[in-house]
């Protein structure tokens, strides 16, 4: 009773300290959320893996990187910004179980990071980091009912871009890439973007309001900025 009682009080007094201590750095968490994603995973991205077992190296470390930046929401965003985080990473973490699971999955996958090579990978790194500065910029849109729309239009538009360079790339792979892309997606953004889920005329005219972000571009991976703009509207 009594150890039990010392090693909960200790467990206690570590989580408390490693509360205290959590530094709220933006750039770790920035780089777990990149890391959640194969295409800007850092690892990946250094060395393609060409076989299942360089790929399992990555299936290994999902959890760590989905606990990293889960702390940081918890610990250095506003309280609703855990739950918003949660139900986007939802979509992000199934397609990685979905990947680390099968052996045919892994497969396809790594042929797919195999066809695209690094001059592509730094083409969709690109895209990403530019669609991220724009939910920068969509967080602080005056108009705060235009923001989700925004960005439902944004995320329409990035995918077709991304789809049109896949088709030109790596065409055999364009039905897979698309499934990918729904899949982190998922149901939070047919949910949240309902009528303008397709890039339908709704977001022509949306998309040219879209503020240019002049500023640092703090957080490249999308996620963060896509839980500020939610959360934005609280
Ligand atoms: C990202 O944005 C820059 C600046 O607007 C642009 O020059 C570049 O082509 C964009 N990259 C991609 C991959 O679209």
């Amino acid at each position: 009773m009594l150890t039990l009682m010392l090693s909960s009080a200790i467990i206690v007094a570590v989580l408390r300290i490693d509360a205290a201590t959590y530094d709220c750095d933006h750039k770790k968490a920035d780089q777990c959320s990149l890391n959640l994603m194969p295409i800007t995973n850092s690892e990946i991205i250094r060395r393609p893996p060409k076989t299942i077992a360089q790929f399992n190296v990555y299936c290994g470390k999902i959890r760590r990187y989905e606990r990293c930046t889960r702390k940081f929401a918890e610990n250095c965003l506003q309280k609703e910004s855990k739950q918003t985080l949660s139900i986007l990473m939802y979509g992000i973490s199934r397609v990685n179980k979905r990947y680390c699971t099968k052996e045919a999955r892994k497969k396809a996958l790594i042929d797919l990071i195999q066809c695209s090579g690094p001059i592509n990978f730094r083409y969709y790194g690109d895209l990403l980091r530019n669609a991220s500065a724009d939910l920068h910029a969509i967080r602080e849109y005056p108009d705060a009912k235009l923001r989700i729309p925004m960005a439902c239009c944004l995320y329409s538009q990035y995918t077709t871009q991304t789809l049109e360079h896949v088709e030109k790339t790596c065409p055999k792979y364009r039905q897979e890439v698309d499934s990918i892309i729904r899949g982190y997606s998922g149901d939070s953004f047919n949910f949240l973007c309902g009528d303008y889920a397709d890039e339908s005329d709704k977001c022509d005219p949306i998309i040219e309001k879209t503020p240019k972000w002049d500023g640092a571009v703090k957080w490249k991976s999308m996620i963060i900025p896509m839980v500020q703009v939610i959360d934005s509207l609280h």
